[in-house]
């Protein structure tokens, strides 16, 4: 069976209904001297996008013939995640819990009611906050117990398992299937948080188009705490598509300090350009960050020969509002 017919086999709601564009950003590529191409999955069709959906497709799949009745989930106050679950949930008549961290510990006011918890709220999200999500499947479990919680259903953080990173290995079939006959990729770059993500674009990239490498660009956490997270999904994801052998990881990590959620001038000048050069948002927890990396590469000349990159976007934008009044962090 090919990867095609492997993925068909595995339940799925199409919420999807048409790929994202990819195309060429022209005003980028001839400031930077390399022809840079984008996937826009920062356009994703529900609550204002974003790479969550692909994951949630089969994730939303498993819990309604699961029967649930409640989506439990957890992120950041700012969580892009729990702001498409939520919408989904919204969209099934479902009720979305969410469990809350505040990574900055930040009170301001644009931080905690903004943004993605605007948007959050909006879809009617049953929220509870805690300091830090040390182990979140754990503390879903327990607020699930405390709370009596029936017919619930947990998504991972991300929405970061084998199965929902099946969403990025579906995209990289969407993404042999767009890309122009006569281009081939250096290399895809993409943010690498929960991992799902990168390890499910290297998983379907190795089967469709094996001479792109991915790059994830850390955000979370340094490579030697990311590289064992990727490689775990990628096993538990060949495991459930019966795929023998896995792709390196490779990570650039130079780019995400100070922490997980802080911007740093890197990442805000990233987003500056794509604004000014392309009319594009990014954001400055995830996006911002990874598009620092693939610019630093790319003016340092550390991206060898001359093909061109593709640029995963990931989404997140909906952030901006919520980080307009916190300080970014200079890293040198
Ligand atoms: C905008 C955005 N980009 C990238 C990521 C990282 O994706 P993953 O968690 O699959 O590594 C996230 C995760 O929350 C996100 O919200």
């Amino acid at each position: 069976m090919n990867l095609k017919d492997k993925l068909s086999s595995i339940a799925r709601i199409d919420l999807l209904r048409s790929a994202t564009p990819l195309h060429k950003l022209a005003n980028l590529s001839e400031y930077l001297g390399r022809d840079i191409y984008i996937k826009r999955d920062d356009m994703t069709p529900l609550a204002m996008g974003g790479n969550k959906l692909r994951k949630l497709e089969y994730l939303f799949a498993d819990a309604l013939q699961k029967k649930a009745k409640i989506i439990v989930t957890a992120g950041a106050i700012q969580s892009n995640h729990v702001r498409q679950t939520a919408a989904i949930a919204a969209m099934y008549g479902l009720k979305c819990v969410a469990l809350l961290e505040n990574p900055l510990q930040s009170n301001n006011p644009l931080f905690l009611k903004n943004g993605n918890k605007l948007l959050t709220d909006l879809f009617n999200t049953q929220c509870y906050f805690c300091d830090e999500l040390t182990d979140p499947n754990a503390q879903m479990q327990e607020l699930i117990k405390a709370h009596h919680l029936q017919d619930a259903y947990i998504v991972p953080v991300g929405g970061s398992n084998a199965l929902g990173s099946l969403g990025y290995v579906n995209c990289a079939l969407e993404i042999a299937h767009q890309k122009p006959a006569d281009i081939d990729f250096a290399a895809v770059i993409v943010a690498s948080g929960s991992a799902g993500t990168h390890a499910g674009l290297a998983i379907g990239l190795q089967a469709v188009l094996p001479d792109t490498p991915v790059i994830g660009v850390t955000v979370s956490r340094f490579k030697e705490d990311q590289q064992p997270k990727v490689e775990k999904l990628q096993q538990e994801i060949s495991e459930l598509l019966n795929i023998n052998s896995l792709p390196n990881v490779l990570l650039w990590d130079d780019y995400f300090l100070p922490s997980y959620g802080m911007p740093n001038n890197k990442g805000q000048q990233a987003i500056e350009l794509l604004a000014q050069k392309e009319g594009i948002l990014l954001d400055p927890v995830y996006t911002g960050k990874a598009m620092a990396g693939l610019i630093e590469h790319i003016i340092k000349d550390k991206v060898s020969g001359n093909k061109p990159l593709l640029f995963i976007h990931t989404g997140g934008s909906p952030a901006l509002f919520a980080y307009s009044e916190i300080d970014v962090a200079y890293i040198s």
